[in-house]
């Protein structure tokens, strides 16, 4: 046996990409509330509020705010030990600067989690995953403003305080390094709810920003560590290793430097203090962070207790050649060695224990993954005589990623606390808002449109999925 048997098998969402019921129970409007939907090589737009006449797949989404129980009865019959998702921080603080909480907000995540630790489902919390207060945004510029820092530690604080005995795994930013890519301005939304001006100079914009994110994570983690000593509070990364294209002397310092863009984030978060490359850059280009006093005693002590991360692909990039491999997230090139999903995404399952590795060489802290998964075109019309859409995809996709995740527990000794797959029930694209980018065990009949009746079925993976789980990886 090579998995724990405390091993955390499940699945992961995000507030935002499920709830819907986007004003209801007091909720205030976040940035994911003004996405439109897009799709491959169209990306959505963010628009200034809520305009008539667009679509907002967010709004309504999956409706889990009034289907949870459904829900989560289809989680708990495919085994699942675990389930993270995100608390909506405009549930909880609806403009994201008022004094006192929204307790209607807050009683839906109690009868959430109260619900998952009845069905023997561990929750594991998000903070912040892409769904800031877009009055944050207007008002204060996002992460840019320090003053954000201060509403985000009290959001944080508040939730810790409330569900301190229900919730024990907790990460503060989503895929914090996203917005690395400073040239896709989607990022600095999403992330951190800002946008780059005009003949800025966005690196430096980027360090500031991060720089009070990262004040406001350590923060948020030391607080916790008061309210709960047995909180674990993570950071959360989207681990992307990256390949050299070829054995090129240059291209090995082309590929270090890309992925120095990703450990920026993590060496913070988890040594606590800015590694020397990046205080070496800001001395070179005169950089001038604003920092508080006592800033870098905070981030020292605020180190997280474990490294989570999302795992979709990897990068490849060259000393001479740039982006040719048509995905506007990646700035990579091409992998002739892999396949590409619909949307573009390299399907490296190698990677997944390639980056395990890595992780636990860097930090050696306890790891999970807490996103993995493939988007696919699904409908109605996919289903086989047993009235089942017969995903064979997803379950290739996920037996090789397994596969290769065992491998690092079992050859490579990484210490892994769990697995969760990402969008175990179908939802809204975070990059495209489609609908129709099917991460599923479980179907949702709805469509980019918005239309459909919300059904939910189960796929043939459901089941593959539930005999995973219930024999601890060994039945592939
Ligand atoms: C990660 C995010 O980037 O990948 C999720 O944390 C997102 O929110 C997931 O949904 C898959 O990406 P996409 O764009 O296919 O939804």
């Amino acid at each position: 046996m090579s998995f724990s048997n405390g091993f955390l098998w499940g699945g992961a969402v995000a507030a935002h990409q499920l709830e819907g019921a986007w004003q209801e129970g007091g909720k205030g409007v976040s940035v994911a509330d003004v996405m439109t939907v897009g799709g491959y090589g169209k990306p959505r737009e963010i628009t200034d509020g809520v305009l008539e006449g667009k679509i907002y797949p967010n709004h309504d989404a999956i409706d889990f705010y009034h289907h949870y129980k459904e829900d989560l009865a289809l989680m708990a019959e495919m085994g699942f030990k675990a389930f993270r998702t995100s608390i909506a921080w405009t549930r909880i603080f609806p403009k994201g600067d008022e004094a006192e909480p929204n307790e209607e907000g807050l009683k839906f995540y109690d009868d959430l989690f109260d619900e998952m630790r009845r069905l023997g489902i561990e929750p594991v919390v998000t903070l912040c995953h892409f769904e800031l207060p877009y009055h944050l945004v207007t008002e204060y510029g996002g992460f840019r403003n320090r003053k954000v820092v201060d509403f985000f530690v009290k959001f944080a604080t508040t939730c810790f305080e409330r569900y301190k005995d229900k919730v024990k795994y907790w990460m503060t930013f989503n895929e914090i390094n996203n917005q690395r890519n400073t040239d896709v301005p989607f990022f600095a939304v999403t992330n951190s709810g800002f946008t780059y001006k005009e003949g800025e100079d966005r690196k430096l914009v980027l360090y500031q920003v991060a720089h009070n994110e990262f004040v406001a994570s350590a923060k948020a983690v030391i607080a916790g560590h008061k309210i709960n000593p047995k909180f674990q509070i993570g950071c959360m990364l989207n681990i992307g290793p990256v390949y050299t294209e070829s054995c090129r002397p240059a291209d090995a310092i082309t590929a270090m430097k890309e992925m120095d863009k990703t450990w920026f984030f993590s060496d913070v978060q988890c040594r606590g203090h800015y590694p020397t490359y990046v205080l070496k850059e800001w001395e070179n280009k005169g950089y001038k962070i604003q920092m508080e006093d006592n800033d870098l005693e905070v981030l020292a002590q605020g180190k997280v207790d474990y490294f989570a991360f999302s795992y979709y692909q990897t990068v490849v990039v060259s000393s001479v050649k740039k982006n040719e491999d048509g995905d506007e997230f990646s700035n990579g090139l091409d992998n002739p060695y892999v396949e590409k999903s619909d949307w573009g995404w390299k399907i490296d399952p190698v990677g997944l224990r390639y980056a395990l590795n890595l992780v636990q060489e860097r930090y050696e802290l306890p790891m999970m993954i807490v996103e993995n998964g493939i988007g696919l075109h699904e409908t109605e019309a996919d289903k086989q005589e047993d009235g089942m859409i017969h995903d064979d995809a997803r379950i290739a996709y996920f037996r090789a990623h397994i596969s290769e995740m065992k491998k690092a527990v079992e050859e490579d000794g990484v210490d892994l606390l769990g697995y969760l797959t990402w969008g175990p029930i179908d939802l809204v694209s975070a990059g495209t808002g489609e609908m129709e980018k099917r991460y599923g065990f479980i179907y949702v009949d709805k469509n980019n449109k918005g239309e459909g009746t919300l059904r939910r079925e189960k796929k043939k993976s459901f089941f593959w999925y539930k005999d995973v789980i219930a024999s601890n990886g060994e039945k592939l």
